[in-house]
């Protein structure tokens, strides 16, 4: 049996409306007695005559007060009232034991099965409504002051969270204003570094210029005085006049060297989508026609696509193919290989031989100027590699090479902005 005194369907938990209780009591008579004595004080009566009634009511209706009589067929009310408490959502409940039993031991009992109160029947329903009245006055008390707690709680959270979020942001100014500092600081000097830089190109530039009349002049005359009075002359002498000659031949490739290197370093730069493989293979075709002599085996990979300046990129290939095609001279079956790899995310351009190679760990200065890692056998200037980076850095790349000494070289670049 199942009753409402009332179809109210506002919440009964709610601090407003009126407050539900349940009754549960298999006396019929004693359950009406306390029901109207309850709706008389304007609370919500439901009823229930079993435990087990009782449970079923509230898994689907909760209650601002419980209460229970101790003697009940089928599940007591200890039962009743442990299986009650031990539900985390009813556990708060307030949950009152009554029974016509009296003494210490039944007392007991009740507040081990987790009951909040226990009242004798016999001290009459008035009583017993009094303290239905007392038991939801304490848990009102009690979750307000909960929530006054977790009000403050949040609040306090709130305060914490916007004091942290400040002192992020201020963080965050400081340090963009710092940043902003030291990227004026390093503007100004990369300013600097460019002028200073510019100066020292436009001065290789015109020494190397103005050193090549005072050259073509000691040149011309040492070969007329060569063919003048050569004949005349010793064999020492005539050797040290031909030494001469073949010193400033030597000299002039390396003020040529110099000047394309600083032509390199000041043309414009015009970057356009291009195929690195024809500027490639125009390369390995001119070698080929200057050294009829060599067989070299040449390989090229598709579509070599790259956002280049495509005269640099021709520089830069004249260099590096160039270098794989002389020091490859002295192997037996030499090739050359021209691809593309992708490492870490990167795409990386390369030109592999298997020539001479070289110790890595003499290649620190691979590719600064003048710096050369073989002797006369192949000849050279040792201003190639300078070019080379100059081209890949002045196109944001990187350089790098990889080598054993006798087991050929390849030598890596990238081109960002592909
Ligand atoms: N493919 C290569 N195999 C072996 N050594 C190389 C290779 N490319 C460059 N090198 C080494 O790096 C040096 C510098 O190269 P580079 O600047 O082009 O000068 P050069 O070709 O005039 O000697 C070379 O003298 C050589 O020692
Ligand atoms: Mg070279």
């Amino acid at each position: 049996m199942l009753r409402t005194a009332s179809d109210t369907s506002s919440d009964s938990q709610s601090t407003l409306g009126p407050k539900r209780v349940l009754v549960v009591d298999a006396d019929l008579t004693y359950l009406g007695t306390i029901a109207s004595e309850l709706q008389t004080d304007g609370y919500d009566v439901v009823q229930a005559t079993s435990g087990e009634q009782a449970i079923e009511l509230l898994a689907v209706q909760p209650v601002d007060c419980v209460l229970l009589d101790l003697m009940m067929p089928g599940l007591d009310g200890l039962e009743t009232c442990r299986r009650v408490k031990h539900a985390p959502n009813l556990r708060d409940t307030p949950l009152i034991l009554m029974t016509v039993r009296e003494g210490r031991e039944v007392m007991l009992e009740a507040f081990g099965a987790g009951a909040d109160d226990f009242i004798s029947k016999g001290l009459g329903s008035d009583v017993v409504a009094a303290r239905v009245k007392a038991q939801i006055r304490r848990k009102r008390f009690g979750d307000e002051h909960r929530a006054v707690r977790e009000r403050l709680l949040r609040s306090e959270t709130e305060a914490t969270e916007a004091r942290a979020a400040r002192q992020l942001a201020e963080a965050r100014a400081a340090l963009a204003e710092q940043l902003a500092r030291s990227n004026f600081e390093l503007a100004g000097a990369n300013r600097e570094l460019a002028a200073a830089n510019r100066e020292l190109e436009a001065f290789s530039y015109s020494v190397s210029h103005d050193l090549r009349a005072p050259l073509r002049s000691i040149r011309s005359f040492t070969q007329m005085l060569e063919e003048d009075v050569g004949s005349t002359l010793d064999e020492e002498s005539r050797g040290h006049l031909t030494r001469v000659i073949a010193a400033t031949a030597r000299m002039s490739d390396l003020i040529d060297a110099l000047l394309e290197l600083s032509r390199i370093s000041r043309v414009a730069l015009t970057r356009t989508p291009t195929d690195l493989g024809p500027i490639a293979s125009a390369v390995v075709e001119e070698l080929r026609g200057r050294d009829r002599t060599r067989t070299v085996e040449v390989t090229i990979a598709p579509r070599l696509d790259a956002s280049v300046d495509p005269r640099l990129a021709r520089a830069l290939f004249d260099n590096l193919i160039g270098n794989a095609w002389k020091f490859t001279a002295q192997v037996a079956a030499p090739t050359i290989e021209i691809g593309v790899v992708e490492t870490g995310g990167e795409r990386a351009f390369f030109i592999r031989d298997n020539g001479a190679g070289f110790d890595m760990a003499l290649a620190k200065n691979l590719f600064t100027p003048f710096h050369r890692l073989h002797g006369a056998e192949f000849a050279g200037t040792g201003v190639g590699l300078a070019n080379v980076r100059r081209i890949v850095e002045r196109h944001g790349g990187r350089v790098w090479a990889q080598s054993k000494l006798g087991a050929g070289a390849t030598f890596y670049f990238t081109l960002p902005g592909h």
